[in-house]
């Protein structure tokens, strides 16, 4: 039998537990043209979440756009991307509506063609008068004049890494889509990112293009009450068992983060007989310290004196709450509450430590603070 854990891509289908909630909420926002900036951790699911409304929204008729920010490096490429996305919409309507679709832009037309593995493309043709091709303004326009030439079906526009696109452009694009998403209110507009303080800066900081423009939606781990039943059926349906006790122990050490839980499982899965035991988490766990412990000395070895030591502290707390407050301060040894500030601000600016939707502060990679536990928390 193959392992039946995934982790590292995106999951969908059997592989992907519950978010039942957030799906109704995200299509339902998607329905009612709503503008969010949706942000979480690093791996905790986000686009895996979004691919899953974008199906269910298109089971129901809704034209969905994708654009991945994090593959645009400048403007131009950012133009190419969104062109690029909107052409999927020409190809599903195939070639009827080449007229239709010539008046998303003027002097671009999308041309068909099949590429080598035998499969339907479309590209963007520029006319020679216009050889820079549409501006990013009516690129982002086009899905507004979709929605209007498609009443009845909902159009959801969606950005993940969305926090890439400041350094690709400056204020520049985020001013350009203040002004489209107030006008173009026939479609949903969603921007995702994890860089929750860039993101927040984005959206919350007076003066941003985009303050205020949207409503924001965290996505956070999954509860036991969820993983509970997917653990345990994925177990017995690739013809494994594994002891409640042992499924409550994993989701504790991993916080119920979907991708750490989904690593562990398929290592526990591994290592295991015929039922996973606690002591063959222990295993589990040694085995994927292990495989990194280099990796975290060297992070550890690299850090500048107090962020270490903030590092350390979060590995202790699990969660840390208040990290400046006087108690904090005083147990882990900073000098003064901006010390301790500054550290935490070192480690998020460097991914090493994140914050969740409650405002606790997480490190990151959850196996490194087990590592930090067992190498250097004493
Ligand atoms: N609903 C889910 N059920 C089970 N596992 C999940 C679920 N969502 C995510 N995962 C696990 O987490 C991993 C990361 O998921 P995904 O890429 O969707 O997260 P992300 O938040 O978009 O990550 P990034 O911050 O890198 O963009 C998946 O490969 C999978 O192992
Ligand atoms: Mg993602």
């Amino acid at each position: 039998m193959a392992n039946p854990f995934s982790y590292g891509g995106i999951v969908s289908a059997r592989q992907f537990c519950n978010r039942v909630t957030e799906l109704r909420e995200l299509v339902r926002a998607a329905k009612n043209n709503e503008r969010l900036f949706i942000h979480g951790e690093r791996r905790v699911g986000k686009t895996s979440l979004l691919k899953s409304v974008m199906s269910t929204l298109r089971e129901a008729g809704g034209i969905c756009f994708y654009i991945d920010v994090w593959k645009c490096v400048d403007e131009a490429d950012f133009r190419r991307v969104c062109a690029s996305a909107l052409s999927g919409y020409a190809l599903e309507k195939g070639k009827g509506a080449l007229g239709k679709l010539a008046e998303l832009f003027s002097g671009v037309a999308p041309s068909f063609g099949i590429d080598e593995s035998g499969k339907p493309t479309v590209t963007l043709v520029r006319d020679r008068s216009r050889p820079e091709g549409p501006d990013v303004e009516e690129i982002l326009r086009a899905p507004g004049r979709i929605s209007a030439m498609e009443p009845g079906r909902p159009v959801l526009v969606v950005f993940d890494e969305f926090q890439q696109i400041r350094e690709i452009s400056g204020l520049k694009l985020e001013k350009v889509l203040r002004s489209v998403i107030q006008e173009e209110t026939g479609v949903a507009w969603f921007f995702c990112g994890s860089r929750a303080t860039l993101l927040r800066e984005m959206f919350l900081k007076k003066g941003s293009p985009l303050f205020r423009s949207s409503g924001h939606y965290p996505v956070g781990a999954i509860g036991f009450a969820h993983w509970r039943p997917f653990i345990t059926g994925e177990f017995d349906q690739s013809g494994k068992k594994i002891s409640p006790g042992t499924v409550r122990m994993l989701v504790q050490a991993t916080g119920g983060h979907p991708f750490y839980t989904q690593m562990l499982c398929s290592a526990l899965w591994d290592i295991s007989g015929h039922t996973a035991s606690e002591s063959d988490l222990e295993a589990a766990v040694s085995l994927l310290l292990d495989r990194e412990s280099g990796t975290y000395a060297t992070l550890w070895n690299s850090l500048p004196d107090q962020p270490r030591k903030m590092l350390r502290a979060i590995a202790l707390e699990g969660t840390l709450f208040k990290p400046t407050s006087g108690d904090m301060v005083r147990k882990y040894g900073f000098s003064s509450p901006s010390t301790a500030k500054s550290a935490l601000l070192y480690l998020l600016k460097h991914d090493h430590a994140s914050q969740d939707e409650k405002g606790g502060y997480h490190l990151s990679d959850r196996f490194l603070g087990m590592w930090c536990l067992r190498n250097v928390a004493t």
